[in-house]
């Protein structure tokens, strides 16, 4: 069996520049000067560095396998470095991002997103790095489902026979902390009685119906909110997605996000708004605090080596995406503090909302009994 190879992309907000919109260019030289210095002691075989926003993102490849305690080291102690400068610079939220007070063999739950895969590399191995800005994980779910499911966004799921046996979804219940495996088409249904709900249910994995050990599709899951117990930061996700030869090709993995699904996340992770794809240089949220990012960055492998980014969603054919994004903008902005423009009550629980309960709490007067004799409308029925 040929040698495996592993992508590594770790990712975390240690400060922005300025508010919750960049990273500093500083920081971003620090992080390139160590993953250089890492590769030439041979931990990693290729490294790149880039930012969506305020997150940064460290693309990785190397032998040790996923949940590899040396290289998850090796990004805890560059996440450290940069909150070094960030303090330095009195950046905005330094260190953010590290909740873990010290690095304790794996920097999954301590704060840091994290999306690996191990795989056999195939003879050319296109696949694309996404990273997002200003939401959450399961702002993945939709996109993968179109790229993964849908054959009317790949049409290799029908023209491909290779791909007639289809995929295989594998779900992450955020909250009970369990996973289920979802064979399509056959369970489309039941995995979009799931997957609707993505602040809960997430995609991990996405498999071919064949393979089950070998991901094509891998995601980060981190919850921050539910880690730290309060609002500290969206989790600003990455995903890895493998492309072409029997897979969906590059732009049948970049076609979801022509049309701008809603997300949540946006100003103070409270809002819904538009996923805006957008060039890597044009990610960093201005108005209220977003609207949310996408930036997807194209890598060819060379025995191990990454040759690229192309940056493919900068490309001039997302421009029309981006105006609708923006139009979809302007329509949420107007709803202000009201649902749906505001997430609902349920997920506004690990915000700072519950503070002002507390402060009106004692204000609250129970309402009067309803008159005697009044029956109650018994459960189900209809009125007039
Ligand atoms: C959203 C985000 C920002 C902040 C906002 C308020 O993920 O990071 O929208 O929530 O700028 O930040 P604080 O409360 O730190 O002033
Ligand atoms: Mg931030
Ligand atoms: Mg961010």
């Amino acid at each position: 069996m040929a040698k495996t190879l592993t992508i590594s992309v770790i990712k975390a907000d240690v400060g922005g520049f300025v508010g919750h919109s960049d990273v500093h260019p500083e920081m971003r030289a620090e992080a390139i000067r160590l993953v250089r210095d890492a590769t030439r002691r041979g931990l990693l075989i290729d490294a790149h560095v880039d930012a969506c926003g305020d997150d940064i993102n460290l693309t990785m490849t190397h032998e040790h396998g996923v949940d590899s305690e040396a290289v998850h080291e090796f990004a805890w102690n560059t996440f450290l470095a940069l909150s070094d400068i960030a303090k330095r610079l009195h950046l905005y939220g330094a260190g953010q991002d590290l909740l873990a007070d010290s690095f304790s063999g794996n920097v999954r739950g301590a704060g840091p997103g994290v999306a690996e895969m191990e795989i056999h590399e195939r003879p050319s191995e296109p696949f694309i790095v996404f990273a997002a800005d200003k939401t959450e994980p399961g702002a993945w779910n939709f996109p993968l489902y179109k790229i993964f499911c849908d054959p009317f966004n790949t049409a290799g799921l029908v023209i491909d026979t290779k791909m007639h046996d289809g995929f295989v979804v594998e779900v992450h219940d955020l909250i009970e902390h369990r996973r289920i495996l979802f064979h399509c088409p056959a369970d489309l249904y039941d995995l979009l009685a799931y997957i609707g709900t993505p602040s809960r249910y997430v995609i991990k994995h996405v498999f071919r119906a064949a393979d089950l050990e070998e991901p094509v599709a891998v995601t980060s899951t981190s919850r921050l909110s539910l880690i730290a117990g309060r609002y500290v930061g969206k989790d600003d996700p990455v995903m890895i997605v493998r492309s072409q030869s029997g897979l969906p090709a590059v732009g049948e993995v970049l076609e979801p996000f022509a049309q701008p699904h809603i997300v949540a996340g946006w100003m103070r992770g409270s809002h819904n708004g538009p996923l805006m794809p957008c060039a890597v240089d044009q990610s960093q949220p201005a108005r209220f605090d977003g609207p949310p990012r996408v930036v997807g960055m194209g890598f060819q492998l060379a025995d191990g080596k990454l040759i690229g980014p192309r940056d493919l969603l900068g490309d001039v054919s997302f421009d029309r995406a981006r105006a609708i994004a923006l139009e979809l903008a302007d329509h949420f902005r107007r709803m202000g503090p009201f649902e749906p423009g505001r997430l609902p009550h349920e997920a506004m629980e690990y915000t700072t909302l519950p503070e002002v309960e507390d402060r009106v709490s004692a204000r609250w007067e129970p309402l009067a009994e309803e008159p005697a004799g009044r029956t109650p409308v018994p459960a189900g029925a209809n009125g007039p």
